[in-house]
């Protein structure tokens, strides 16, 4: 079998696909607590006979597939996690694990990949060179244990890969559209912590008081100017508080309060400047207001940026897949995506598989409880997943 005759019979897929996704959606499991996935997943993998499979990065798996004979290495990559969600869709097959939900598709992208992973053993013979699948744990984490970082660190994971792919099921993007773009596709994610401190008191005596919390309220109003202000207006970038902390009692003025954010760019330089920016915001106004200011500035994901060659080779297979209009060119989004990790070592690109459908009731954004992705997609991205490999070793 070639890969034309795959994508002419890719439809026969289709009840396995929706069969492994919703056997994982009914498992929902943490970062680095997925073991009734990675099980699933072995046993599935092991059913196609793969070269080599083996448990890694924890509670990832990865597998390899050698075609005929030497050739190029091209890997893909699914993630695996889900969401300290409560499933609210009423499905049949809804969580098992009480307040956990696959609520962001990575139950499709697992389904999808294992989908390819078929695929493109029915056209082992005519392979040229090997395919490394990488189930990869904890996407979702936000600070420094993302399963990426795990991977790469991992070292033996990615020796030799040429080039690497990933895809998102995407809700904001219409079912049945392929989106790609070359270069930055997602943004970095940093995340910010300020403490002020000042000198607490009684709630009546604010004068013999260095407040904080006036201060915490001047800071959060002058950090929106760093986007207004400060950055060239034809480039873009985040700047939102999502927790403030301070006090607990409604007659005393506390002596700390603590601000916490996250800041999105494309671009490192801006990245910095952000962090030069808080800083200098922070120590100034809580100096104007009598408080010292600490700044504790962590740099979570870096930009997920596309290889423009690998990301049209991407869009090319795509349209023999999705059909040549639906192969769509996307703006970035702020969002942030922990394939970046990958994408700094090796040429690759990351995609948005449309799964957005109002009457299918798929339209809900992603980490929301009654999140779903439209099934119709999945057969289609596993053999969009498989004809990049193809694409990749064979042309
Ligand atoms: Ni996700």
């Amino acid at each position: 079998m070639d890969m034309k005759e795959i994508e002419r019979e890719a439809a026969a897929y289709e009840g396995v696909v929706r069969a492994h996704r919703r056997a994982l959606h009914r498992i929902p499991e943490l970062g680095y607590s997925e073991q009734k996935t990675q099980a699933y997943i072995l046993k599935e993998l092991q059913a196609l006979a793969p070269d080599e499979v083996r448990v890694f990065a924890q509670t990832g798996v990865r597998a390899v597939f050698r075609g005929n004979g030497q050739g190029r290495v091209v890997a893909f990559r699914a993630d695996i996690d889900a969401l300290p969600v409560k499933e609210e869709t009423g499905c049949a097959f809804a969580s098992e694990h009480p307040g956990f939900m696959h609520a962001c598709g990575h139950d499709g992208h697992m389904a999808m990949l294992l989908g390819a992973a078929r695929m493109l053993c029915e056209a082992r013979a005519q392979l040229r060179g090997s395919v490394r699948l990488i189930f990869q744990p904890s996407e979702e984490s936000a600070d420094f244990v993302q399963g990426a970082r795990a991977v790469v660190e991992d070292g033996r994971a990615l020796d030799g890969v040429d080039a690497i792919f990933g895809a998102h099921l995407w809700s904001p993007l219409p079912s049945g559209v392929l989106g790609w773009r070359a270069g930055p596709m997602m943004a970095c994610s940093d995340s910010w912590t300020v403490k002020l401190r000042g000198q607490g008191g009684h709630g009546a005596s604010p004068h013999q008081t260095h407040d904080p919390t006036v201060a915490a309220a001047q800071l959060i109003c002058a950090l929106q100017t760093f986007v207004s202000r400060e950055l060239d207006p034809q480039k873009s970038a985040v700047l939102s508080t999502g927790v403030m902390k301070a006090g607990g009692a409604f007659n005393v003025i506390p002596s700390e309060a603590e601000l916490t954010g996250t800041a999105r760019s494309f671009e490192p330089q801006i990245s910095r400047d952000c962090e030069a920016f808080i800083r200098r915001m922070a120590e100034n106004i809580g100096a104007a207001f009598r408080c010292t200011a600490e700044l504790d500035y962590r740099r979570n994901l870096p930009p997920t940026v596309n290889d423009a060659e690998m990301a049209r080779l991407g869009a090319e297979t795509g349209r023999g897949i999705f059909g040549a209009d639906m192969v769509r060119e996307v703006p970035p989004t702020m969002g942030g995506e922990d394939f970046s990790f990958y994408l700094e070592k090796i040429p690759g690109a990351f995609f948005f598989i449309g799964c957005g459908d109002a009457a299918k009731g798929s339209d809900w954004p992603h980490h929301h409880c009654k999140f779903t992705i439209d099934e119709s997609q999945l057969c289609k991205g596993a053999a969009f997943e498989a004809a990049c490999a193809w694409a990749f070793l064979n042309q």
